[in-house]
């Protein structure tokens, strides 16, 4: 017997498709994945950086000629260059979120909780337009502090409230949450704090990852409760908690090397590897929520006009076995291939072509 469910084309609410080579293999498998909005995330380390409102829209429009298909969301970078000014800019110019990485925030050594003061002024121009906050949420590690990976999540969350409480109209996003503490928090805050969860953190714990290099990604797995406490929020269906995956490929030399690089690369599987994961922890029905209209409720997006109504069909069956590696089209040495996410396991599932 077959069993399939078809739902609306996913969306992804955090999504690195890096530059170069690896952004010409990773972004036409985003449509692969059953993904047809993607929200994306630039990162300090991009080259050229992602700074400001124009070389947003350069870097959309590379992504748009490679997935014509897809409906992009563009976010810019929170550094002590951007303005308020530019932030109004941005935001006439379609430009959605900023998005703040701890190493982009003074750090208060006292407490090792990072300052967010300085940028209010953004804040209140990004409240004002609409503009969301993506926060990723992690003290840097702080030995006297007793500040590691493992509780660097956890000891971030007064800085989620106290923005919230500083700004309760402006829309927050904690990304990638992984503990039970990060749920608890995200749960108690008002309407306009939302969460996303990855596909890999619904699935992993800290076992997973210690020693194996393609599970290692930040923030890192966490204990089993903490997983369980990732299950059980998407399982009760709370719509402020949608799908982000991080989907973060590396080439495999450096998943490989003496210090691993962090990310876990999901997107050319995304709804079959949910659909595995949501039949496991039995609560299948909740996938279309979740996947593909939580976010985008949340946010206020939809699909570009003629894309609305694409659908995915899932269909359950034996021997569906993730590749080994995604070969990178290049002539640079030092790419050469990406491991994805459980690959050469079967998952059970595949999109219906
Ligand atoms: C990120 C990247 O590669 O883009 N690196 C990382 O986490 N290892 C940059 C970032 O997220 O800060
Ligand atoms: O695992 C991760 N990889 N976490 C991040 O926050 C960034 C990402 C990346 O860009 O490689
Ligand atoms: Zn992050
Ligand atoms: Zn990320």
């Amino acid at each position: 017997m077959t069993t399939s469910i078809t739902i609306p084309s996913a969306s992804d609410f955090h999504l690195h498709l890096r530059q170069g080579d690896m952004m010409r293999m990773v972004t036409p498998k985003v449509e692969e994945g059953g993904v047809s909005l993607a929200y994306i995330m630039v990162s300090p380390n991009l080259q050229p950086p992602i700074k400001n409102t124009e070389q947003a829209l350069k870097y959309k429009a590379e992504l748009e000629a490679l997935a014509p298909n897809v409906t992009f969301y563009m976010t810019l970078y929170l550094s002590p260059e951007l303005t308020a000014d530019e932030v109004r800019k941005a935001a006439k110019a379609g430009v959605a979120g900023v998005k703040s990485y701890p190493r982009g925030v003074t750090t208060n050594s006292e407490n090792g909780i990072e300052n967010y003061e300085v940028y209010y002024p953004v804040f209140k121009a990004m409240e004002e337009e609409g503009l969301v906050l993506n926060l990723h949420g992690e003290c840097p590690s702080d030995n006297n502090n007793d500040i590691c990976v493992m509780n660097a999540e956890e000891k971030f969350l007064p800085e989620l409230k106290k923005l919230h409480k500083a700004f309760p109209k402006l829309k927050i996003v904690l990304e990638h949450a992984t503990s039970k503490a990060a749920v608890d928090m995200v749960k108690s805050l008002g309407d306009t704090v939302g969460c996303t969860i990855t596909v890999h953190h619904l699935q992993l714990i800290v076992d997973d990852w210690a020693g194996q290099a393609h599970h290692f990604c930040k923030p890192v797995a966490k204990y089993p409760h903490d997983r369980e406490a990732l299950r059980e929020v998407v399982k009760s269906g709370h719509p402020r908690f949608f799908l982000g995956t991080d989907s973060a490929p590396h080439p495999v030399a450096a998943k490989e090397g003496p210090r691993s690089n962090a990310g876990v690369f999901t997107t050319p599987l995304v709804l079959p590897y949910l659909a595995k994961i949501f039949e496991e922890i039995g609560c299948l029905e909740k996938l279309e929520n979740f996947a593909c209209n939580f976010g985008k409720k949340f946010y206020g997006l939809s699909q570009k006009p003629g894309f609305e109504d694409k659908k995915v069909t899932l269909v359950k069956e034996t021997n569906i076995v993730v590749p080994q590696q995604y070969e990178i089209s290049t002539t640079n040495t030092d790419l050469g291939a990406v491991v994805p996410f459980y690959a050469n396991r079967d998952i059970g599932w595949k999109i219906a072509s």
